[in-house]
């Protein structure tokens, strides 16, 4: 090494990625790095659709929105490794191959984990692993001649991190510490660092095993893993087939207030967790599309799942227990069990073109502002900006799958007059009794803000009997 040798004028060298003394060292070759980059890109692709396939089913609210934010956080690290590896002199890339047998096993297991805890446990185990292995590599790549690919780690590793911690943490809040429960958990990680090892560890550094490969012994994944359409929700969630107050009546009745829109609107923002619920289905049932179909679904999956707790922060803001209101379940349950995923597909697109007119987002942008509600403008506010975006997402990936957009339009239309009213049927079946609960938001929001009810506004009592949910065009997701 030439000695003394100094930037000019001691300036950072190397455009301060790092000292010349570390650049002067070897790095990984470039095969290796492909190598390790395709299992990452592997791990974040497993972890996306494990993720998403199970929003629908899982009933804790705080953990099926959780599951939104990091599928999405997952595709965006897919999208940047695909970029990064296809810069990588490699054609043909193999992205869609499996690195190792054994490490197919580990994220099937996951899939198939049985409960909550079993779940979020493999997907801890998993996240972990991804942080270490992802810091090993950037310790060992050349600072230099890979800056690109430390670049896309760089960010990586920093969400990886915050998904990690929040894995254990959620461990630590589901689970009593020492606790038979914790014992079968602790086993249940071991197996899954067992099937590690037979993959040569999650990045493939070590060798694996010869008796790995081949007669991979699988316990929850045995039975083939089928994605679950059935919704979930936790006990704070009652009532799920209540049809009794009609949001968007009063929301474009002119004679109502604006402050009291602002509760018809937080109910329709928190209700909208029926959109993760409803979309994380199609893209579970929809294999072989590009990724970037599954790219942007994931984001509109996170951002449907944003606006539910938007209302959620809405209702805390003003005072209101929204538990009181009764957050159905009746729109993803029956697309769900009664449309193919291009038929719910069209019916999200269908409904969504119906926003963008007068009587959509900029009204409810508008009514949230006359309300004097800041924290109802800023949602209402970003709630339109997702929207338009939603827009083009589905003209994209939906509308080109037809001739025109006007077919596009007609078959969601189609397939949204296949789900009927069931209010009478639900009534007779004991499920609901369509009780009103706009009363009881009411009143807590006028309590809390210290004024009196109107008694035309509490005495509201229109309902969704004999309607199709969306007033045909007129809606809320
Ligand atoms: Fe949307
Ligand atoms: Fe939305």
């Amino acid at each position: 090494m030439l000695p003394n040798y100094t930037p000019y004028k001691n300036l950072p060298p190397l455009a301060g990625l790092c000292s010349i003394e570390d650049a002067t060292k070897p790095g990984l070759p470039l095969d290796e790095c492909v190598r390790r980059l395709k299992r990452f890109h592997y791990c974040f692709r497993r972890l996306h659709e494990i993720l998403t396939a199970r929003i629908t089913s899982e009933p804790i609210y705080e953990l099926k929105t959780a599951f939104a934010h990091h599928a999405y956080l997952c595709a965006e690290h897919v999208t940047a490794l695909r970029q990064r590896i296809g810069e990588m002199r490699e054609p043909p890339l193999g992205l869609e191959d499996v690195p190792h047998p054994a490490l197919e096993v580990f994220f099937d297991e996951i899939r198939a984990a049985p409960t909550t805890e079993d779940l979020v446990e493999g997907y801890r185990v998993a996240i972990d692993q991804l942080y270490h292995v992802i810091r090993n590599y950037q310790d060992e790549t050349h600072p230099l001649t890979d800056a690109p690919s430390r670049r896309v780690l760089k960010f990586a590793a920093l969400e990886v991190n915050d998904m990690a911690n929040w894995g254990a943490y959620v461990m630590s809040c589901l689970v009593e510490p020492d606790s038979k429960r914790e014992t079968q958990l602790e086993e249940w990680g071991r197996y899954l660092g067992s099937l590690l090892d037979a993959a040569g560890t999650m990045d493939g550094t070590r060798e694996s095993p010869p008796t790995a490969v081949g007669g991979l012994p699988r316990h929850y994944s045995a039975t083939p893993y089928t994605y679950d359409p059935i919704p979930q929700r936790d006990e704070r969630f009652a009532d799920l087939w209540n049809q009794g107050v009609n949001a968007e009546a009063f929301l474009y009745d002119e004679t109502k207030p604006a402050r009291a829109k602002v509760l018809m609107m937080l109910f329709k923002r928190l209700r909208e967790i029926d959109v993760p619920e409803m979309m994380a289905g199609i893209i579970a049932q929809t294999p072989g599309k590009p990724w970037g179909y599954y790219r942007d679904m994931s984001r509109q999956v996170w951002d449907e799942a944003r606006h539910a707790m938007m209302g959620e922060v809405g209702f805390v803001a003003l005072g209101v227990d929204w538990t009181k209101a009764r957050i159905t379940w009746n729109w993803s349950y029956r697309l769900n069990t009664e449309c193919s995923p291009l038929e719910r597909h069209g019916v999200l697109f269908f409904i969504e073109q119906g926003l963008m007119p007068r009587t959509g987002k900029r009204y409810e942008f508008e009514v949230a502002s006359e309300s004097g509600i800041p924290i109802a403008t800023t949602i209402q506010d970003f709630d339109w900006a997702d929207e338009v975006l939603h827009s083009q997402i589905g003209r994209e990936w939906y509308v080109k799958q037809f001739g025109s957009l006007q077919e596009a339009l007609d078959f969601g239309d189609k397939a949204w007059t296949k789900i009927t009213s069931n209010w009478t049927t639900v009534k007779e079946q004991g499920l609901t009794a369509h009780a009103n609960w706009w009363p009881a938001i009411y009143e807590q929001a006028c309590a809390s803000a210290g004024v009196n009810p109107d008694p035309a506004v509490l005495a509201y009592a229109e309902t969704y009997e004999g309607k199709r949910a969306d007033l045909k065009g007129v809606v809320g997701e």
